[in-house]
């Protein structure tokens, strides 16, 4: 059989492959979710989980989604219908390319107005507006801002514009590029700011209550958390990897390359939580505010330290290049469909899909403020409704059931011999492992957390119980 080419182009080697992977993996996900739910999970021992996590389903889902895509060497759509069909099996599967390409701009509509958040604080950081602000005065400079359509609508429009440009300029030059260049200042601002965070005195807390296990505060749930975490966190389960795979060159290990993907990942999170929690602690400031953490604490601990404008300046830049790495991520599969497809320019392509997102986005931006009434349908909703329906759909369902149905396509429905050939890992033992463990475990692990997602969790478990007591208790 003939090996595909893609219409897009390919990345000039792995390394800048796994450098723009790394980009879509690390983001908002890393800077502020991982800190946080790390430190509502018992800080060391949640974070040994999450390794694991990381190794179990992470791994084998990425690698999956990394080789689909260098196979069909095409947007995911197009992939799944063309690998369906290579391996004779039912045409559904081409909704799987279909879903990716509907979450990604899901997400990219909410993603795009966080960011924006951030860009917009980069200057209120830089401006001093920040600076020796109480707690409440913090808090309601945030609240005035998300509750002004306007103001969101502008910054949600900047950060859409600048993810339109890189995306316009194509794979090698716009994909590329940017994130050669914008990788490594993210990796150089964070050092800064560990930095900044290592001269407060409560460097050394902070890293206790990241690092140090302590067993008894983990539960079920924060197993669980931890990996969904994982998914999110790598970008997995929609298709961003998969064609970004798809531009993969040939002769470039993929295992080698998720794993340098997973750690670059875990390294940035965990980096983050070493230059975020000093700071909070060093202001007596509590560490699990969930959303609040970067744009409420944060700057509350910013404002009361030298520097401290400037380095918040510097912190919310890297926010932003973090999202920015993670947006073009989000839109690039529905762009390549509509190059393949609908033969446009990709300029056109990127003017389609982003003004799709932005407009979308729009939603999102009201039910933070004045239109948060027309979202009361969905019960008992506070005003940033329509965004938590978005983060709960796309996350809690579209990711896990995606990442699912790729390991089974890999290991199920794939021929064997395309997937070895492909990994290029030859037949030994690391392949039958990786194998194994992507036909039975992960599909296991990943349809659990589904489950949890639903919450189905406890009924399932209470039904199996069931099942095995009445025969067992007999008479009891
Ligand atoms: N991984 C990114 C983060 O941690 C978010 C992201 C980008 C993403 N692309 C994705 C999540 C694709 C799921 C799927 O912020």
């Amino acid at each position: 059989m003939s090996e595909r080419v893609s219409i897009h182009g390919i990345w000039s080697s792995r390394m800048a492959f796994v450098l723009a992977a790394a980009g879509s993996a690390i983001g908002l996900g890393n800077i502020w979710k991982f800190p946080y739910i790390t430190g509502e999970n018992g800080g060391g021992a949640f974070v040994l989980v999450y390794l694991l996590c990381v190794a179990v389903v992470g791994l084998p889902v990425m690698m999956s989604e990394i080789l689909i895509g260098r196979r069909g060497r095409a947007s995911p759509v197009n992939t799944m219908r063309y690998l369906a069909s290579e391996a004779q099996r039912p045409r559904f599967w081409v909704l799987l390319g279909w879903s990716g390409m509907l979450a990604g701009v899901l997400i990219m509509s909410y993603y795009s107005v966080i960011a924006g958040w951030a860009l917009a604080y980069v200057f209120k950081s830089a401006a001093g507006v920040l600076t020796d602000q109480t707690a409440e005065g913090i808090a309601s400079i945030f609240n005035g801002f998300v509750t002004s359509p306007e103001k969101l609508l502008a910054w949600h429009t900047i950060f859409m514009v600048m993810n339109a440009i890189v995306l316009s300029r194509g794979v090698r030059s716009g994909l590329e590029q940017a994130t050669r260049f914008m990788m490594p200042v993210l990796f150089l601002l964070l050092l800064i700011l560990v930095g900044y965070a290592y001269k407060t005195p409560s460097f050394e807390r902070g890293l206790v209550f990241l690092f140090t296990p302590d067993f008894s505060k983990i539960s079920a749930g924060g197993v669980l958390t931890a990996m969904g975490h994982a998914f999110f966190t790598l970008s997995l389960g929609m298709g961003a990897i998969m064609v970004y795979g798809s531009y993969l060159p040939r002769n470039s290990s993929i295992a080698l390359a998720a794993i340098g993907i997973a750690f670059l990942d875990t390294l940035v999170a965990l980096l983050a939580g070493m230059a975020i929690f000093p700071l909070v602690f060093a202001n007596n400031l509590a560490p699990g505010e969930g959303p609040g953490l970067i744009f409420q604490t944060l700057p509350v601990a910013f404002g009361h330290m030298p520097y401290g404008a400037g380095f918040g300046a510097l912190f919310f830049i890297m926010v932003v290049l973090a999202a920015w790495t993670s947006g073009i991520s989000l839109l690039e599969p529905a762009v390549a469909w509509l190059v393949e497809n609908r033969r446009m320019a990709r300029i056109r392509a990127v003017a389609l899909v982003a003004i799709t997102a932005w407009l979308l986005g729009i939603l999102t931006i009201m039910s933070f403020s004045d239109w948060a009434f027309v979202f009361s349908f969905l019960g008992e909703v506070k005003r940033n409704g329509f965004y938590d329906l978005l983060d709960i759909l796309t996350a809690n369902f579209l990711l896990p059931l995606g990442g699912l149905a790729m390991a089974i396509f890999a290991t199920w429905c794939m021929l064997p011999a395309s997937v070895a050939d492909e990994l290029e890992m030859g037949n030994g033992l690391l392949f039958r492992g990786w194998y194994a463990l992507t036909r039975y475990l992960t599909p296991l692990a990943v349809a659990i957390v589904f489950l949890h997602g639903l919450g189905l969790v406890q009924p399932v478990i209470r039904f199996v119980q069931g099942l095995f007591s009445v025969p067992v208790g007999g008479a009891a």
